[in-house]
Formats: structure tokens, C-alpha cells, sequence
């Protein structure tokens, strides 16, 4: 009903607005004063993850996009190896599993059947399973050994969009208590990301506030046959999940590619007026991935793509490659695909809305896959 949304046409643009609070609501309570991390509610005893030699993780659609990201997190802040897989192709193909796996499953839903066969399959090997998950008391976390929740409250409309920044903040928790369990010499460095993260939902905010530009962007092109996103690093898992978010919903052709990768296929379908989405990491920290992404970006263009370029405030290395240029704030690196993806949702969501498409029920998708 107009009531439960509040005011807004749709209950994805509702969810959108919602992202801030949803960001807070999954960091509350699991960060003391003194910027430790505490999630006793995590029912894995501290021994048992100082143990842990591998992390997989297994999830479906925009979940498991959550997991890419995560992979960078975990293995850099845990020195812990960590795979994502598809659930969907996780069990078939015997994957290598023991008493010291860690499987993490991320779902909204907690119902979506791929993600619950991959989970009784590695519990079934002896692997501990924690459950990231929106929905108290579904399937996937009873039937885990722990779960950490999401506090995104009820998503309604079948694209998730608050469900996956909330993913990322329990994902990037997951990751800094392994480090903090475990002490890692990246303990400072675990300090001063947990401080960035209590303070990001002010970050999410400002980029809503931003946004008409991106409206009037994917406005301009609703007639678009094609969208491609490029990224690298976490980049590139928000590029995918751009990409996703644009099928979904506005039923164009899109992809994600990683931005290294243009050279050996992609950028062949670059063509006069094709709109590129690049996201662009932080030039501080990593800067030779910032450089190697702004010569990508470069490429393009000479080859006639519009550049759509999402890169942090003050970087100027950008803009005059860019033609559309979204500003996002700055962030550690890491940390960025809780800014980044912000802007990729109102695109995908207006441009559905200018075609003339269901924004809520999009064609052919259920909100949880109960089906394998
Ligand atoms: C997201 O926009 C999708 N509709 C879909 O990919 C979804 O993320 C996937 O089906 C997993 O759902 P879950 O998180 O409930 O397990």
C-alpha cells in the first residue's frame, strides 16, 4: 500500500533512502567505545576461529557479489585464504572442505535454496558454517552454527539494494574480528577501519543527496541498448553488481568486467556513444590501481565511449576523461563499494522507471529462490 511506502513511488526507492540507517542499525551494539570489536552473538568460539585455515564463501545474485568484496576484506585484513563460489555450483564440484573451513552464507532471505544445499554440504564435511543474513529465524541460519544479522529490516522490492550495503557492513565486521581474533600486524591498521565504518552511514547519506544528476543521466538514456561497468579491485565486484541491478530492472544488456581485462576481449564492444560506467578506487593508498584505472579510462574514450566516471571527492585525474563525473566521498579502499554501489542503484532504478517497467516486481524474478 502508498502507506507502507512511505511516500515513495516504489519500495526500492523507499529501501534506497533507507540505506543510512540500515548501515548504523548493522554496526550498533557491535562496536565498543574504545573501537574494539565484540560479537559474542557470533557462536563460534574464539579458539575455534584462531584455527580457521580457510574461509569460502558461498551466496547467489547480489549476495554473492557481497562475497566478492569480502574476499579482498578477509584475505587482507586475516591473512586467512578465502574463495566465493556460486552456490549454486559449489557442491558439484566436490569442493575441498574440513574441520577448519570457516563457510560464510550471505542471504537476505534466508530461504534461497542453492545457498542452503551448499550449506548442508559443507556441514555435512565438518566445515563450521555462519550465516550472514537478513531475516530472523529463516531456514539458513537455523540451520547454521552461527549467525551474524543483518539490520537491513524487511526488503521488499525484489532488487536488493539495503540488503547488500548491510551484507558488505557484516562482511567487513567478519573480517576485522578474524583479524582481531586472530592478531594480525594489521591490528592498527583494523583499528582505524573500524573508526571509518562507524562513521560511513554520514557518507552514505551525502551521496543520496547527490543523486538527481544520476537521475537525469539514466533518464538520457532510457533508449540504450547496452551498458557496460568496469572496475578493478573491489571495483569490480560493484561494477557486477551495477550490471546486475540494470538487467534486473530495466531489462538492458549489461556486464561488468574487470577494468585489467579490457585489453584481452571487452573492449572490443566499445563503440561510438556506448555508455561505460567505470568506478575508480581512491587515488590515495593504492594509487597504481587509481592510475591503471584513469588509463582505462582513457582508452575508452579514444575509442568513443561515454565515460560514466564514479570516483572519490577531489580527485581530479579523472576529469577530463570524464563525461558524466559522480562524486562519491572518500573512503579507505575497502571500504568504497558502500559508497560506490549507492549511485549504480538510482541509475538502475531510475532508467527502469523511464522505460516503463516494474520497479518493484521486475519480469520474471522472485524475491527468494526457493528452488534449486
Ligand atoms: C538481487 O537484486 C536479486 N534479486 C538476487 O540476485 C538475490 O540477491 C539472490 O537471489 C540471493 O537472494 P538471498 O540474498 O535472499 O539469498
Amino acid at each position: 500500500s502508498a502507506a507502507e511506502k512511505a511516500g515513495y513511488d516504489y519500495f526500492m526507492l523507499k529501501e534506497i533512502a533507507e540505506q543510512p540507517k540500515a548501515v548504523a542499525d548493522t554496526l550498533l551494539g557491535r562496536i565498543d567505545g574504545s573501537g574494539t570489536l565484540s560479537l559474542d552473538e557470533v557462536r563460534i568460539p574464539p579458539e575455534v576461529l584462531r584455527e580457521v585455515d580457510k574461509v569460502v564463501i558461498v551466496a547467489c545474485g547480489t549476495a554473492y557479489h557481497a562475497g566478492l568484496i569480502a574476499k579482498y576484506a578477509i584475505e587482507h585484513w586475516t591473512r586467512v585464504p578465502c574463495e566465493v563460489e556460486l552456490a549454486s555450483e559449489f557442491r558439484y564440484r566436490d569442493p575441498i572442505l574440513d574441520q577448519r573451513t570457516l563457510v560464510v552464507a550471505i542471504s537476505q532471505s534466508g530461504e534461497t535454496m542453492d545457498t542452503l544445499m551448499a550449506l548442508r554440504h559443507a556441514r555435512e564435511q565438518g566445515a563450521k558454517v555462519l550465516a550472514i543474513c537478513n531475516t530472523n529465524g529463516s531456514t539458513i541460519p537455523r540451520e547454521s552454527d552461527a549467525v551474524l544479522y543483518t539490520h537491513a529490516g524487511p526488503e521488499v522490492a525484489v532488487a536488493s539494494t539495503k540488503a547488500f550495503l548491510t551484507q558488505l557492513v557484516a562482511c567487513y565486521l567478519v573480517a576485522l574480528y578474524l583479524g582481531q581474533v586472530r592478531g594480525t600486524k594489521y591490528g592498527d591498521e583494523i583499528r582505524d577501519v573500524v573508526r571509518d565504518l562507524s562513521r560511513i552511514s554520514g557518507a552514505v547519506e551525502r551521496v543520496l543527496e547527490t543523486m538527481e544528476p544520476v537521475r537525469e543521466l539514466a533518464r538520457s538514456l532510457a533508449h540504450k541498448n547496452t551498458v557496460l561497468f568496469l572496475g578493478r579491485h573491489v571495483g569490480h565486484p560493484v561494477a557486477l553488481e551495477g550490471a546486475l541491478k540494470l538487467k534486473e530492472l530495466a531489462y538492458m544488456h549489461a556486464e561488468g568486467f574487470a577494468a585489467g581485462e579490457l585489453k584481452h576481449g571487452p573492449i572490443a564492444l566499445i563503440e561510438e556513444d556506448l555508455p561505460v560506467v567505470v568506478v575508480v578506487p581512491s587515488p590515495r593508498g593504492r594509487s597504481v590501481l587509481h592510475d591503471k584505472i584513469v588509463s582505462n579510462i582513457q582508452e575508452i574514450r579514444a575509442r568513443g565511449a561515454r565515460t560514466i566516471v564514479i570516483a572519490e571527492e577531489g580527485d581530479e585525474a579523472v576529469v577530463p576523461y570524464a563525461d558524466h563525473l559522480v562524486r562519491v566521498p572518500a573512503t579507505p579502499t575497502l571500504l568504497q563499494p558502500l559508497v560506490a554501489t549507492v549511485p549504480l542503484q538510482v541509475f538502475a532504478c531510475e532508467l527502469a522507471t523511464a522505460r516503463g517497467n516494474e520497479v518493484d516486481q521486475p519480469r520474471n524474478l522472485a524475491k527468494s529462490v526457493t528452488v534449486e
